[in-house]
């Protein structure tokens, strides 16, 4: 594995502010640094986009296939509403883990739904941040 496309959905570009007691103090820069330091000592190479706008995700998405090896992606509100992301994963045919800071099945009922996970490797949630680094390890190991 090579390249790795990481992915954040609506409203994370506000980590670090938005409702802490539930997502933390670690802002998206920090998380997205973080995950390219780890990738670089497993010489992998990441790149990291966040978009509120599900259209673009679905094009990041679509861009993906022959571009990078994998995706890490937390979909956000996204996860329980979009089946374009979906269908995009699926077309795309890259291996994809989807990360939840939040353990979203303690949560309201309507979290505990996801359109995404179902075509992804798997899912890690409530782990907060290191899930990323938990999604990148469980990528980079033989399945
Ligand atoms: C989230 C969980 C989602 O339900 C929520 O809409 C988010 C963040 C998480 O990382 O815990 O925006 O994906």
């Amino acid at each position: 594995m090579k390249k790795v496309l990481l992915l954040n959905g609506p409203n994370l570009a506000l980590l670090g502010t938005r409702e802490p007691e539930i997502y933390g103090r670690t802002t998206l820069a920090d998380i997205v640094e973080t995950v390219k330091a780890a990738a670089k000592t497993k010489g992998i190479e990441v790149d990291a986009f966040q978009s509120d706008v599900e259209g673009e995700l679905v094009a990041a998405i679509g861009r993906s296939r022959g571009a990078y090896d994998a995706i890490i992606i937390n979909p956000a509100a996204y996860t329980h509403t979009s089946v374009a992301i979906h269908d995009a994963i699926k077309a795309s045919g890259v291996p994809t883990v989807e990360v939840h800071l939040s353990n979203v099945y303690a949560r309201e009922g309507y979290r505990h739904g996801s359109l995404t996970a179902g075509v992804c490797v798997g899912q890690i949630c409530g782990f907060g941040p290191a899930g990323y680094l938990l999604a990148l390890e469980a990528l980079s190991r033989d399945r």
